[in-house]
């Protein structure tokens, strides 16, 4: 028996790899959390030699012995047998076959600076290069319905509160492309995890964690402003992108952000700042090219193109269209296919 550590929740299990060819690549999937995650099971036999990590069968291991503590979910080769992956698997996956959903959230307490045109944009984007998208709208606002031409009747609301299976809270809003909408009666929800005495962070995350494995990216849009739900949205997503109008001064609004994530960062590791996204960039003018330029130098990994301003964003959600359906030729369009292939790091998509 080997010994195979959940990288999600930790979680050990013991699973016996002799009956598994040589060169294989496995799937496996921990049933405490449900994450799936690719084993090596040649590399794993290499480490169980070099580490002793597997012990003999006569040789009793404390850590594996307890039934409560570690359940031998995946040791039976009829659980790993159907998740045993083909030789395909070393070709490029289409995003059918991606494993975990990438967990993205859209945030900045400022209003106004193109989160909620970021997350929906982005997140067509996605879906017309062909990935199953998630969008979380966590805006009291519940903007994203509208802007999508959707008005969802319920979301995360009745998600969070139990009323609604997760299947049930979500809407399809376009092929590829869920929505788990947002709204006012979100601000009751908001109290009732300010109430919670132990774990409210991880409220959210909790209630998302069923459809992780139906999406390869799960956007999530916040509310301006900073409070429990924001904290929960952090306690959640692993990449940060944080759209930055550069109409007016915007630095100060990201460095009060950047203070509380490091605040949040010290409990949760996983959290980072992926992507810094300018919007609103004017050419004509010489101010938001000076402040991108700023920005380039504080983050020359985060930084990504501009979004350059254009009407169309602002017509667009009246006639509840995306950028890509309302205006597919116009600068905003092309910025916004330009951050896809950014995101999934894939230039060859939607050109
Ligand atoms: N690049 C752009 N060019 C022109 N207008 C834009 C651009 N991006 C967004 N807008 C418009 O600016 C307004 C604010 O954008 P949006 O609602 O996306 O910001 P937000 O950060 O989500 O706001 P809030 O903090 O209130 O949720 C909207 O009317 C939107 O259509
Ligand atoms: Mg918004």
């Amino acid at each position: 028996m080997t010994l195979i550590v959940c990288p999600h929740c930790s979680r050990r299990h013991r699973v016996n790899i002799d009956t598994i060819p040589e060169g294989k690549t496995i799937v496996a999937r921990c049933k405490a959390c449900g994450h799936k995650f690719p084993v090596e099971v040649d590399k794993l036999r290499l480490q169980a030699q070099t580490h002793g990590t597997r012990p003999t069968p006569h040789t009793p291991t404390p850590e594996i012995s307890t039934p409560e503590k570690i359940k031998p979910e995946i040791s039976k080769p009829e659980t790993l047998e159907p998740e045993i992956t083909k030789p395909e698997l070393s070709k490029p996956e289409p995003p059918e076959l991606i494993k975990a959903a990438r967990k993205i959230c859209v945030s900045l307490s400022k209003g106004g600076v193109g989160k909620t045109t970021t997350s929906v944009n982005l997140g067509a984007g996605l879906a017309l290069a062909g990935y199953r998208v998630l969008l979380v709208d966590t805006d009291t606002q519940g903007q994203s319905g509208y802007v999508l031409g959707k008005r969802t009747g319920v979301g995360l609301t009745e998600l969070l509160t139990g009323e609604l299976t997760p299947d049930e809270a979500i809407v399809q809003v376009r092929k590829n492309f869920w929505l788990l909408g947002g709204g006012k009666s979100l601000a009751g929800v908001k109290r009732i995890i300010d109430r919670k005495s132990f774990g409210a962070e991880w409220t959210l995350s909790e209630a998302l964690k069923p459809l992780e494995s139906k999406f390869d990216f799960i956007l999530i849009d916040t509310s301006p402003g900073w409070d429990q739900l924001t904290v929960n949205v952090l306690f959640y997503a692993t990449e940060i992108l944080i759209p930055v109008a550069l109409e007016v001064m915007p630095l100060h609004g990201l460095s009060e952000f950047m203070k509380s994530l490091r605040s949040i960062q010290k409990y949760r590791k996983e959290v980072s700042l992926k992507y810094v996204v300018p919007t609103f960039m004017d050419t004509r003018v010489k101010n938001p090219q000076i402040i991108y330029d700023r920005l380039k130098k504080l983050y020359p990994k985060e930084i990504c193109k501009p979004i350059r301003y254009n009407e169309n964003f602002s017509e667009a959600p009246s006639f509840g269209k995306t950028i890509f359906e309302f205006a597919p030729g116009c600068s905003g369009a092309v910025d916004y296919r330009e951050l896809v292939r950014r995101v999934t790091m894939n230039d060859s998509l939607l050109q």
